[in-house]
């Protein structure tokens, strides 16, 4: 089919290469020139794995192609994603003027029936709003209709959670859609659940606000395993063997972070709120989170004694593996509070070393070799639970410390081995 991605940022330029690889012709447009110029180009301005060969794989095929006219995207294609950011506002509210902005955008170009179809995290109702827009803006008497397909990837995984979905949600309001949505993602082989508009736009904001109540309950659970001497990540397979727990997102640590659930957990508040549904339970899972990292540098203050002038390593700045992406990132925020104390750093991240640069006080070295950390460290973070971190030197790593102290905020190492090599091992619930 022809289809087009309003939105090249992370959901919208995956999308758009997986779309492409399984057999459509995908046009991605972004409205920002420079980065269509660089897509053409085959720079890809995130790191996602698999993601590169991909594009560069379809852009040869000409099944993907980029463009910042929406008007070109729209008069070429059947099937119109909106993929565009959806930021909080500072009351925790939604931002929806980018997709109402697309809205209009696309409205105006409109010369025949098309399928919109809206990708970005909205609040409940937002289809409807966006049907309203397309009818206000759109010529005369033009047919459309507005679909809600949410889109569950996650950073880090986003090629391989799209291509091999659990399921794909489509919420519609008419049986006209349904055809063309089934045929998008024929290829992909996964269950698709048809829902009216409004239920898909909350299942998104249901789901990743569950998924942080689990990693958030684990937590507290990790909190009650410190305090009684025993171990989280044996509760928390145990509990998660039972089939209607699941063992997924039961990983104790410094708490959820990145651009996606910390902003749609403090929006679902807001939304069931403003529909009269007090949502007391979330508020209590945010502020759970957002204690997280106080508890943590609490440890390493006792241990430290004092923080000022003190040499810290810390490994890993993204807000989780196999991502450069660091916005909203526990590890940031513990990195620049340390430095806040007086403490002096060293970090390292494989991938989000350049993009946290420009979040961290120029204080902070950023070193490009993870062992570099150590050198002279009264202490070693683990604050991103990087594979690769496993399989360092830990001889060596303690051999350059000036204290082989570890804090260990994502359980990535073992505790015994780290022990028998004559560490002071500190992690999560364990
Ligand atoms: C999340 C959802 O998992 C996706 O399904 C959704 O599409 C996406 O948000 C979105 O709304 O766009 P993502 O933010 O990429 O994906 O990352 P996750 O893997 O879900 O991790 C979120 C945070 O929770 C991270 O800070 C991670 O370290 C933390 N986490 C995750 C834990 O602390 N423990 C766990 O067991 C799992």
């Amino acid at each position: 089919m022809k289809l087009s991605i309003i939105g090249s940022g992370y959901v919208g330029l995956v999308t758009g290469t997986c779309l492409a690889e399984a057999g459509h012709t995908v046009i991605c447009v972004d409205n920002n020139e420079a980065k269509v110029q660089e897509l053409k180009a085959g720079k890809i301005p995130i790191y996602e794995p698999g993601l590169e060969e991909l594009v560069r794989r379809n852009v040869q095929l000409k099944r993907l192609s980029f463009t910042a006219s929406t008007r070109e995207a729209v008069a070429n294609s059947e099937v119109i994603f909106i993929a565009v950011p959806t930021p909080p506002q500072e009351d925790g509210s939604v931002d929806l003027s980018y997709v109402e902005g697309v809205a209009r955008e696309i409205a105006e170009a409109l010369s025949g029936y098309r399928i919109i179809v809206d990708k970005s995290t909205v609040p409940v109702k937002t289809g409807e709003k966006v049907a309203e827009t397309i009818r206000r803006y759109g010529p005369k008497g033009v047919e459309f209709d507005v679909v809600s397909n949410p889109e569950f990837l996650r950073e880090g995984s986003a090629v391989a959670d799209l291509q091999k979905p659990d399921r794909i949600v489509v919420g519609v309001a008419s049986e006209r859609p349904v055809a063309a949505m089934r045929a998008i993602y024929e290829p992909f082989q996964a269950p698709i659940i048809i829902t009216d508009l409004n239920s898909a736009e909350l299942i998104k904001h249901a789901a990743n606000s569950f998924l942080a109540l689990k990693i958030t309950y684990i937590n507290l659970v990790a909190a009650v395993c410190e305090a009684s001497h025993a171990d989280v990540t044996q509760v928390a397979e145990g509990m998660g063997s039972d089939a209607r727990i699941g063992r997924a997102f039961l990983q104790a640590g410094l708490g959820y972070g990145g651009s996606c659930f910390p902003k749609d957990v403090s929006a679902f508040i807001r939304i069931a709120e403003e529909l009269g549904v007090g949502f007391g339970l979330m508020r209590e899972v945010e502020k759970i989170n957002a204690g997280i990292p106080e508890k943590f540098l609490k440890k390493i203050r006792t241990s430290l004694w004092t923080m000022k002038d003190k040499k810290v390593g810390q490994l890993g700045l993204a807000f989780k593996a196999n991502t450069d992406d660091v916005r909203c990132s526990v590890a940031i925020e513990i990195a620049r509070r340390m430095a806040e104390e007086g403490a002096k750093l060293r970090c390292h991240d494989p991938k989000g070393g350049e993009k946290a640069r420009e979040l961290l006080p120029a204080s902070i070295e950023i070193v490009g070799r993870a062992e570099d950390v150590a050198l002279g460290a009264d202490v070693l973070i683990v604050a991103t639970e990087w594979p690769e971190y496993r399989l360092l030197d830990w001889n060596k790593i303690k051999s350059l410390m000036r204290t082989p102290r570890i804090f260990d905020g994502r359980n990535l190492l073992n505790p015994a081995e780290m022990k028998s090599l004559g560490f002071e091992y500190t992690s999560v619930g364990r």
